[in-house]
């Protein structure tokens, strides 16, 4: 049936209200346009979301990651140091070890949860490993009393990446502040939307401080006079001396290999009107969640559902769907079936070292990582976000049914 599309149903889509377009064209009529006040402004409330934390704007949520994974520098990890990542994600989480010179070493997912096996993770440590990444997968949090507890009796630091899962819970905590730090990415389809843009959680300041000068070309001075577009102020510490009497003028003076990382005003001003609407957006999330885990239930033989754990509060980045091991019909039928019907989908990323082409170098073969292949290969997601409306939800399960009632 090819029929002209009425309905789409994207995985997901951007609002911008009143708010965040006033402050976008105040930002561009002062001409105060790179980092300043509204990134300061949207790095205080997102922290105050999180509770005694720093937050650190950066530019995309791989450059969270990058930022966050190059900051081990700081605390005793040397270039070809090995920092383990989930098989299954979205590639960046392995490419920002790349961008940093750490060697990304895999771990096979579970296949129920999408994330990380923490029971798989020791055989993958080595004198080397530094840090372990615990990517919460399309917004459900992973069992991170076990994680930590490796990362404890190793004594290798935990990242949490929460690109995918704003606001999301494990036993009561948001993500991002159970390890030593937490990522955050603002791409346009995710939970929070800035058009691009990322964030870094951490409860130690110090470590923040690392964020800040590493997010900008690894300067020496992060002081607000130097950080800030806001104010012509004189920077006290701007000149000191060094070893040799010679004057350091810190506006070059680097002291990391660091990134071209800022966040601008106008991303800023988006961040700031969706902090005032996150706990309403990760509701209406939450409920078209629970509206198909039970419209889908009576299909579950066939299609894993995205059901929360006891320990868990998702904050569903989309819904992710597997076709089961003897289901009647392949992933490929299934969302053909879909896109064509104006259903938009995503395959579930793949298994990045084994079937992400630009991985083949390090030399794994099919059947290593056999979870998140078969996640790799079966998996979807459909979208799941606060601009579904009534109807599209409706439409949705309607054109599930039509497809599954083939095969009853
Ligand atoms: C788990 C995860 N980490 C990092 C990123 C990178 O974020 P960005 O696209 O903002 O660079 C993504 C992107 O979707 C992601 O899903």
């Amino acid at each position: 049936m090819d029929q002209k599309q009425e309905r789409k149903v994207t995985v997901g889509t951007v609002k911008v209200g009143p708010k965040a377009i006033g402050l976008v064209v105040k930002a561009l009529e002062t001409g105060r346009i790179s980092g300043g006040a509204l990134v300061q402004r949207f790095e205080q409330k997102f922290a105050a979301y999180f509770g005694d934390i720093s937050a650190t704007a950066v530019s995309s949520g791989t450059d969270a990651d990058t930022v966050a994974y190059a900051s081990l520098f700081d605390y005793g990890a040397e270039r070809g140091d090995e920092i383990i990542v989930p098989a299954l994600a979205f590639v960046s989480v392995a490419n920002s070890a790349m961008h940093v010179g750490l060697k990304p070493v895999f771990v096979d997912c579970d296949r129920d949860t999408y994330n990380i096996d923490p029971a798989k993770i020791e055989a993958a440590i080595t004198p080397r490993t530094r840090a372990i990444v615990a990517v919460h997968n399309f917004g459900r949090p992973c069992d991170m009393d076990a994680i930590m507890d490796i990362g404890r009796r190793h004594d290798i630091t935990i990242i949490e990446d929460c690109a995918e899962a704003h606001g999301a819970k494990y036993k009561g905590f948001l993500l991002g502040t159970i390890g030593a730090m937490g990522t955050f990415s603002f791409y346009v389809a995710h939970i929070l939307t800035t058009g691009e843009g990322g964030m870094i959680i951490t409860d130690n300041p110090q470590r923040a401080q690392i964020f800040r000068s590493l997010r900008a070309h690894g300067r020496g001075c992060v002081c607000r006079v130097c950080i800030l577009n806001t104010e012509s102020a004189y920077c006290s510490m701007r000149f000191s001396t060094d070893e040799n009497g010679e004057t350091i003028d810190s506006r070059f003076y680097n002291e990391r290999i660091g990134f071209s990382a800022k966040m601008n005003e106008m991303e800023a001003a988006l961040g700031i009107e969706a902090m005032e609407q996150i706990d309403d957006i990760i509701a209406s999330r939450r409920e078209i969640m629970a509206y198909f885990n039970e419209t889908f239930e009576p299909y579950s033989d066939w299609l894993q559902l995205f059901e929360e754990g006891p320990d868990e509060y998702i904050s569903p980045l989309s819904y992710p769907m597997l076709v089961k091991p003897g289901a009647p019909f392949t992933r490929s039928e299934i969302t053909k079936f879909l896109e064509k019907r104006g259903i938009d989908t995503r395959p579930a990323f793949g298994c990045i070292p084994t079937q992400q082409p630009a991985y083949a170098w390090m030399g794994y073969k099919p059947g290593d990582f056999p979870e998140a292949e078969y996640v790799g290969k079966n998996g979807f997601y459909i979208g799941c976000h606060q601009n579904i409306d009534e109807e599209d939800r409706v439409y949705v399960v309607e054109i599930f049914r039509k497809f599954l009632s083939k095969y009853k």
